[in-house]
């Protein structure tokens, strides 16, 4: 890498997260000297803005990553697995958004406020991997708690916007919802089931425990994170008609007693994190506060009366900036930074 800049290649330039993270590059002025688009052979010769110049689409490949210091991958898993190994073989860093390589002990999982130390072990594979959307949002709130608590269970509910599903998905609940205020047909090609005017408790597949994917990867990349295998997590992942921003109710048990009054200002001392607790004025964080913000906001916070040490509190963020391509972006600063 050198310090003039860096060639930069997005794998799914064109997806969700993808158009985020050009945006993001340029909001944050990272220093790109190359940016590289990569997309499906649907998207070939597309052209992207960037920085007042046309970037052509590329088609991907396993010779796209010649001269590319950075790449970032946004396509799913199984784009990230087969592609992944040829752009470190052509001596590019992957920062990757997929859950391909996130519980590969050698591969760090990392959110930058909370474990930037753990980038550094990137040389083992030559791989970074971003953490799931919701647990991106849900661990920012939980890791100032945990430093003053230590948080011995949690129990999460999720509302996920259907941007985490993509741009097929955003426009699914546009389409229906158009469908529905002109009394047509609704169709249901992407979800399971219709999401306008609808929630349902499930995000990814199903697995034999009766969670779904999307669940276990609260759990077990809340503790791989936090590195503490102590913490036990339970979640409900439930889809609802938002298009950007995912909110998650959240209660916590802890082993120190945290009072209301310094869980507030431990979350508000936390970069990343904003309080908005003002239930008596009808302030609260709401998604349409959250979406194309940086910061997660946290409001709700109250002692769960149920327990003799627990919190319960609301979090939203917008998933496609610190639940995948700001953080992502973060990471490429903790690789071109001090950290490594
Ligand atoms: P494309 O737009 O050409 O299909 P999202 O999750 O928002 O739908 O975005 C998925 C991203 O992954 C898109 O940029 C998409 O490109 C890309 N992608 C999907 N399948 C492939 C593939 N086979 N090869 C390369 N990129 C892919």
């Amino acid at each position: 890498m050198s310090s003039d800049g860096y060639n930069v290649a997005i794998v799914g330039a064109t997806g969700a997260v993808g158009q985020e993270m050009i945006d993001i590059l340029r909001e944050r002025n990272f220093p790109v000297k190359e940016l590289r688009l990569l997309a499906s052979a649907r998207s070939a010769g597309k052209e992207i803005e960037y920085n007042n110049q046309k970037i052509t689409v590329q088609e991907l490949g396993h010779d796209s990553f010649e001269n590319i210091d950075i790449a970032i991958f946004s396509a799913g898993s199984e784009m990230s697995k087969e592609y992944a190994p040829s752009a470190v073989e052509a001596g590019a860093v992957v920062v990757d958004n997929s859950s391909a390589f996130r519980m590969d002990e050698d591969v760090p999982l990392v959110v930058p406020e909370i474990n930037p130390g753990a980038a550094a072990g990137y040389k083992k594979r030559g791989i970074i991997a971003n953490p799931n959307c919701t647990t991106a949002v849900t661990i920012m709130a939980l890791k100032p708690l945990h430093d003053i608590g230590n948080i011995k269970r949690v129990v999460a509910s999720s509302y996920q916007a259907v941007s985490g599903a993509g741009t097929e998905a955003i426009e699914e609940l546009r389409a229906q919802t158009l469908a529905w205020a002109n009394s047509e047909e609704i169709k249901a090609d992407t979800f399971p089931h219709q999401i306008a005017f609808n929630v349902f408790p499930h995000v990814d597949e199903f697995m034999d425990n009766g969670y779904t994917k999307e669940e276990m990867k609260l759990h077990n990349e809340t503790r791989k994170i936090l590195e503490d295998d102590n913490i036990a997590l339970t979640a409900t992942t439930v889809r609802v008609p938002v298009f950007r921003a995912h909110s998650v109710a959240v209660n916590i048990e802890t082993e120190k007693p945290i009072s209301v009054q310094e869980a507030r200002e431990a979350l508000n001392n936390f970069p990343g994190i904003r309080v908005v607790d003002e239930p008596e004025n009808l302030k609260y964080p709401m998604p349409i506060d959250a979406s194309g913000k940086d910061d997660c906001i946290v409001g709700r916070i109250r002692r769960d009366y149920t327990v003799p040490l627990g919190l319960s509190f609301w979090v939203v963020g917008d998933q496609l900036r610190k639940g995948a391509a700001l953080n992502a972006v973060q990471i490429c600063e903790l690789l071109i930074g001090e950290h490594i």
